[in-house]
């Protein structure tokens, strides 16, 4: 196993009927923005549920973050946030609301033009403001770490930051919000999470025997709900394991001492930063193909996940790793989610502007060993067409 440092200061307040303590875990006397996103939260009466339960409190609200979170709308709200004095955040929503205020957290007093967040991937982070969540997604984990992934559109860019400052100090996660989830939301996260999984357990054997049993019974655990949560979406009790486990995808705890890849995903945001493709669908199309290619450096993983995930344990090491990546690829499609570049009309013509934003923002040596380089990335992108 390797070293490592596992840090996670989020208080998670999980179950129906939980958005009333609220009014215990936000300070009395806040000034409090409450951020969302489309109108999503305020159909479904999430938004005046939260503002219930903020009682007599001085609240204010910001609306309008987009999927795939903007810089330019962003900023709208860290003016507001100066102009009002807010000393508190409130995002309700998705992992695209949770990132947006993550950056508005950490933009408020940040020495510099505050894109720098971005190209520095946030490793000059000082300070940032309190905030807390209302989880209405699962699917990013971004409820419980310290990560976000933000664009900025006039320049077709999405870039992530991570920094411990930017944990948010509670997330409440109550199963019932996500009941008016479109099907095409709950495929998402489904995989989403998957991918999360696989990008810290898919790289080679380390011996985190705990990190790994808990990456399997993850994968295991969405490989079996996946397409009932999508059958039956008023079913409490898969909506509930849906959401703690894609939390327990990415809240640090699966990747903590073992290697981890991160290339699927990098690949991944450039392709939403192109072509405007749901985070997900990116992350469909890329794994399989990039497992495919690099299977001799996975190998020992590779056959570890199709014995222990799939119960693949009929033929040669070499057919049980392309059951292996059949299978994953099948499950992705069974909720409805296409797999190939060309079902998003992105033809080989567009490989190369893709490989030059890879390069231009240093995604040159993806991977746990830092092995995907361009020539790799493109060979990916050509077998995802
Ligand atoms: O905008 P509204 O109207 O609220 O609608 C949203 C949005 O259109 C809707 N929605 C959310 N909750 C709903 C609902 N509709 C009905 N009922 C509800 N209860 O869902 C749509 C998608 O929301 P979004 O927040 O964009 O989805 P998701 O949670 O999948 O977040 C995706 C973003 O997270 C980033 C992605 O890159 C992408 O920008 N990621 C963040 C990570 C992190 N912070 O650690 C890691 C991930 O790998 C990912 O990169
Ligand atoms: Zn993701």
């Amino acid at each position: 196993m390797l070293n490592f440092n596992f840090y996670n200061p989020t208080r998670i307040v999980f179950g129906s009927d939980t958005i009333k303590q609220l009014d215990q875990l936000v300070p009395a006397q806040a000034r409090v923005l409450i951020l969302f996103g489309g109108e999503s939260a305020r159909k479904n009466g999430t938004l005046d549920e939260v503002r219930q339960a903020l009682g007599n409190r001085d609240v204010r609200e910001f609306g309008g973050i987009e999927p795939n979170p903007s810089y330019e709308t962003l900023m709208r709200a860290v003016e507001e946030v100066r102009t009002e004095k807010v000393d508190f955040l409130l995002a309700v929503g998705g992992g695209s609301v949770i990132d947006g205020t993550k950056f508005v957290a950490a933009a408020i007093d940040y020495p510099n033009d505050p894109w720098e967040i971005l190209q520095s991937f946030g490793q000059h982070i000082e300070k940032a403001m309190p905030f807390g969540s209302v989880l209405t997604l699962p699917a990013t984990g971004s409820e419980m770490n310290k990560a976000s992934v933000i664009t900025r559109k006039a320049t077709q860019e999405k870039l992530p930051f991570m920094s411990e400052k930017v944990f948010p100090e509670f997330s409440i996660l109550d199963p019932t919000k996500t009941y008016t989830l479109p099907p095409r939301q709950v495929a998402n996260g489904v995989v989403d999470a998957y991918v999360h999984i696989m990008e810290q357990y898919l790289t080679y054997p380390a011996d985190g025997m705990v990190q790994d049993r808990f990456a399997e019974g993850l994968l295991q655990t969405l490989i079996e709900i996946g397409p009932r949560v999508l059958a039956e979406p008023h079913d409490y009790e898969l909506r509930a394991n849906l959401m703690w486990a894609a939390t327990l995808a990415l809240n640090g705890l699966i990747g903590a001492g073992v290697p981890q890849d991160w290339s699927t995903h990098m690949i991944g945001h450039e392709l939403t930063a192109a072509f405007d493709i749901d985070h997900a669908r990116t992350l469909a199309v890329v794994l399989p193909s990039n497992l495919q290619l690099r299977r001799e450096a996975k190998q020992g993983k590779l056959l570890q996940y199709a014995e222990r995930v799939w119960g693949i344990t009929e033929g040669s090491d070499a057919e049980k790793i392309d059951a292996a990546i059949v299978r994953t690829r099948q499950f992705f499609e069974s909720l409805d989610i296409p797999t190939r570049l060309s079902d998003y009309k992105v033809t080989a013509g567009d490989i190369d502007g893709i490989i030059s934003q890879l390069q231009q923002h240093g995604m040159t040596a993806l991977g746990e060993r830092q092995d995907v380089n361009l020539t790799l990335s493109r060979q990916i992108l050509e077998a995802s067409l």
